[in-house]
């Protein structure tokens, strides 16, 4: 299907991942069954954006309210992101595609961190699609952590509280695709 017509043309894409359990409750599999179909599912859609020109793509895969999920779940979930980091480098690589993460990831592991941040560096130079991964994110978290910044910064003497506009503001915030 077309996303692009003469009136409209797709820029950024955002999709909240849900309903991984329930598909695998529905096939008789386990939750993690579920999970694995969503990151195959996530392939093709990056694939779909890259051949159907779409810009950015922000994924909501893991949330602030997903830590409170079984251990065993958030582990699985974990390794599911490692494999995708490793398996899709050479794709992300040829396909042009830079991957962007937001979200509070000092929750994160430092193994994680690590795969994360390099594979941002790895694919900084993509040109074609920006990935966003939300990763233990939230959105009032989000605003929680950029008003501790600007507090910060106004306190640093590096920022003049009165002068603070909507440009300012956003640049406080993690990663949107946008200027
Ligand atoms: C939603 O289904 C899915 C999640 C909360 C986690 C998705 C994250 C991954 C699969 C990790 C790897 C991510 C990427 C992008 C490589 P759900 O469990 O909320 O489903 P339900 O609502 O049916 O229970």
């Amino acid at each position: 299907m077309a996303v692009t017509t003469k009136e409209f043309s797709l820029n950024h894409l955002a999709i909240i991942m849900d309903g991984n359990g329930r598909w695998a409750q529905k096939s008789g599999l386990p939750r993690v069954a579920g999970h694995q179909q969503g990151v195959e599912t996530v392939i093709q859609i990056v694939d779909e954006c890259v051949s159907q020109g779409i810009h950015f793509l922000s994924l909501f895969a893991f949330s602030s309210e997903n830590w409170g999920r079984p251990r065993e779940e958030v582990d699985a979930l974990m390794g599911l992101l490692l494999q995708f980091l490793s398996s899709q480098r050479q794709r992300m690589l040829d396909d042009g595609v830079r991957l962007r993460v937001i979200g509070d990831l000092t929750r994160l592991s430092e193994p994680i961190q690590k795969a994360l941040a390099n594979a941002e560096k790895e694919t900084s130079q993509g040109q074609n699609l920006t990935l966003i991964l939300a990763l233990s994110y939230g959105g009032r978290d989000e605003i929680m952590r950029a008003a501790q910044k600007i507090a910060q910064s106004a306190l640093d003497g590096d920022l003049d509280i009165n002068k603070l506009d909507n440009k300012t503001f956003f640049k406080f915030f993690g990663y949107w695709g946008y200027p």
